[in-house]
């Protein structure tokens, strides 16, 4: 898999249904949006969104926490045109730019992501978790809403779909990784704790630096 080619993928098919209908069929995950914000620090003062979209998350964020700095990054300008005329906060810094190649800095408290990895590569997540791992403050924690493959059969199948084009060359394919799998990269891109917490119909991945109480 060709990550800027993918990446590319990514863009075509968000422009394409922001103004279809992807506001109305996310708004079904609220549920998600709402409980990812309960693991984030309580001092929380400044987090990126990885492929933040129109800003279904940043809403419930800026709820709870509306002094909180955010860096959105998305690939999708469309995505992002309606994240800026939502106007959620002021403290949003929007970044039209692949993640990939998107520098974090240094000394978050935060990075989220919700719905938007589970389109690549384990060798490339695993260069973009440890970019992830190094921009994060010593408490700091990485939180992963997503969409997973069921069990080995069925990632491997999301793959072999894809590199086949079995629907089509334009559709779109998901290619997401088990549980046990993501969690095994996290781990290798440097965190050390990494929990699940499974919802009533979606799967959180809370992965901390460090254990906070060592
Ligand atoms: C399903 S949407 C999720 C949006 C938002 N997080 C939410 O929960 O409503 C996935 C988003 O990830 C973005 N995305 C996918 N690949 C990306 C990449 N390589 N870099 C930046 N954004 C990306 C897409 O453009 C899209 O806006």
């Amino acid at each position: 898999m060709n990550l800027v080619k993918r990446s590319n993928e990514m863009k075509d098919f968000f422009n394409k249904v922001v103004d279809i209908d992807y506001d109305e069929k996310h708004s079904k995950m609220i549920k998600a949006k709402e409980k990812i914000v309960d693991f984030l620090p309580s001092d929380i003062e400044n987090i990126i969104d990885l492929g933040s979209g129109t800003g279904l998350q940043l809403i419930k964020l800026y709820k709870v926490y509306p002094n909180v700095k955010t860096t959105a990054i998305d690939i999708s300008d469309g995505m992002l045109k309606k994240l800026y005329e939502r106007h959620i906060s002021d403290n949003i810094t929007i970044i039209n730019k692949s993640f990939f190649e998107y520098e974090f800095g240094k000394d978050i408290d935060a990075v989220i992501s919700t719905q938007a990895l589970h389109h690549f590569e384990p060798s490339d997540k695993e260069i973009l978790y440890k970019k992830v791992y190094d921009c994060l403050k010593e408490h700091g924690v990485f939180v992963i809403e997503d969409y997973f493959a069921i069990d080995n059969f069925d990632e491997r199948k999301g793959f072999e779909d894809y590199r086949n084009l079995v629907k089509g060359i334009d559709s779109h394919y998901d290619t997401p990784l088990t549980i046990p799998h993501e969690i095994d990269i996290l781990k290798k891109s440097g965190f050390s704790d990494v929990e699940h917490y499974a919802g009533d119909n979606y799967n959180i991945l809370i992965s901390k630096k460090k254990f906070l109480n060592r």
